[in-house]
């Protein structure tokens, strides 16, 4: 089918199904393009969290779908690709957290966990945070608790650096963000020795002491704005140089390079396609649907992000 045939069959189903379409700052340009709302996790819970649609069409990965809907139990959430996970919230399966905190009962731990988890590990936080608020949630963590910040220990060590709060790391990573590396971004340097280098706090401290600038993907739009540099080196998933250029049109944006490419694609981000989408609000399904146990539970931390974040 045509594309623009495609698009106003997407445009019809969400009138007739009173769907909002969400979209993460990693999708392709053209889910980008038809989405209501294009934003990182932070704005993307806030959305789902507000809206008054029957439908919400995910357009992300697993995990940001179940937060939609441990956040509006009462809509529908579906998503364009069951199979689209995430290798980070993958680093910490709920069993293994379950059993490391009944093996260090004696902490008496304060968990933190980074959005990128499933609802099963947002069940055992005691709050969740996203790369836009780690500094102020860490910030807020009772003084007199060990904390362990689970998944992203790259994340977690830049928390650390930034608050000075002692936290005990999870040994997980964004496979993506682990493919940029010390040479590859000086090499972007040397090529482009007139750029600001803006990383993801997911990239290594190798990658991230090489960066002019490190922040969650919708700080990058405020920072590049905001510079007087006309070049940026993005180093994040390629999906956010079109948020850039279509939001900062009047900059140039250069993918980050990692050690085997000229950018890096998250495998999950990508398997959503707009037919996809067509069929996902068509067919309603693939629906997310968590047992009500671990919703409840994981939303008294998601909620707590949010008030400690407006
Ligand atoms: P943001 O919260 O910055 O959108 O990042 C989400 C993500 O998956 C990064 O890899
Ligand atoms: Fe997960 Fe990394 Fe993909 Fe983000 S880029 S969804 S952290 S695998």
């Amino acid at each position: 089918m045509a594309s623009n045939d495609l698009v106003s069959e997407i445009l019809e189903l969400k009138r007739a199904r009173n769907a909002v379409i969400l979209a993460h700052n990693y999708q392709t340009a053209d889910i980008q393009e038809i989405a209501d709302f294009v934003g990182d996790s932070l704005g993307l819970s806030f959305k789902a969290a507000e809206t008054g649609a029957d439908v919400i069409a995910f357009c992300g990965v697993h995990f940001m779908g179940e937060t939609a809907k441990i956040l509006s139990p009462s809509r529908t959430v579906v998503i364009p690709d069951m199979d689209a996970g995430c290798s980070l919230s993958d680093s910490c399966p709920t069993d293994r957290l379950s059993a490391h905190l009944a093996a260090h009962s004696d902490k008496n731990y304060y968990v933190i966990a980074y959005i990128n988890c499933s609802a099963g590990v947002k069940a055992l936080a005691d709050v969740i945070c996203t790369s836009g608020n780690a500094e102020k949630i860490v910030g807020e963590a009772p003084a007199d608790r060990n904390v362990l910040f689970v998944p992203d220990q790259n994340l977690g060590a830049w928390v650390v650096e930034k608050t000075g709060r002692a936290m005990d790391l999870w040994p997980g990573n964004c496979y993506v963000h682990v493919e940029f590396t010390r040479d590859s971004i000086v090499r972007a340097r040397e090529g482009h020795p007139n750029a600001k280098v803006v990383a993801h706090p997911e990239c290594t401290l190798a990658v991230r002491m090489l960066a002019d600038e490190v922040c969650s993907t919708e700080k990058m739009i405020g920072y590049c704005r905001a510079s007087s540099a006309r070049e940026f080196v993005i180093v994040t998933e390629s999906g956010m140089l079109h948020r850039l250029r279509r939001e900062v049109p009047e900059k140039f944006f250069i993918p980050g390079p990692t050690g085997q490419c000229s950018c890096a694609d998250c495998r999950h981000m990508k398997m959503n396609t707009l037919a996809k989408l067509r069929d996902c609000l068509a067919d309603l399904r693939p629906v997310i649907e968590i047992p009500e146990d671990v919703r409840s539970r994981a939303e008294r931390s998601v909620r707590r992000m949010l008030e400690l974040s407006r």
